[in-house]
């Protein structure tokens, strides 16, 4: 079994609740555990927030496209932005690491983005982009939603 949807919209900060209700839509046909799906609805905000606020600058001119899909056993959400770039994601991961601390951010998007998935690859550079890709897999829990 495997679906894929290919979504963009522009880089506006209303636009995180449309990403967040297409993720959830895409997903209802595999039945998963509410947690599971919370887990999913909270990371696409992570990501397609990050896209908005510090790839694009909230520029509404600029586009974010997230493509999802799923296999047997994985689910997998792409979030990119052709922004500014990270100019080191090793640091950018860490905890509490923010460029926008002033602006009240915690620094902890990535972080949630790692303890919520099975896999986060993040791929960047400046003045081209940002493509995080997230693996989450729910195979295990589709098994326990039906006991
Ligand atoms: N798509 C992106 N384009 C450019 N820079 C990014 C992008 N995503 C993250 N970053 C950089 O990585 C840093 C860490 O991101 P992270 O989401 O962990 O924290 P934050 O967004 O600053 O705070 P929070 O997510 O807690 O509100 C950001 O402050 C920003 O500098
Ligand atoms: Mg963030």
């Amino acid at each position: 079994m495997y679906n894929e949807i290919k979504t963009s919209f522009l880089a506006k900060i209303e636009n995180v609740t449309l990403a967040r209700t297409i993720g959830v839509a895409f997903l209802v046909n595999l039945d998963l555990p509410l947690n599971f799906v919370n887990e999913v609805k909270t990371v696409i905000s992570e990501a397609v927030t990050n896209a908005i606020v510090h790839g694009c600058l909230s520029a509404e001119n600029k586009f974010v496209q997230m493509n999802l899909s799923y296999d047997d056993v994985n689910v997998y959400i792409e979030i990119i932005d052709d922004g500014i770039g990270i100019e080191d994601v090793e640091k950018a991961k860490e905890p509490l690491f923010s460029t926008k601390l002033e602006e009240e951010r915690a620094g902890l998007g990535f972080t949630i983005m790692e303890v919520f998935t099975d896999k986060l690859d993040v791929k960047s550079s400046v003045n081209k982009g940002t493509k995080v890709l997230m693996v989450k897999k729910y195979s295990e829990q589709a098994k326990l939603s039906q006991l």
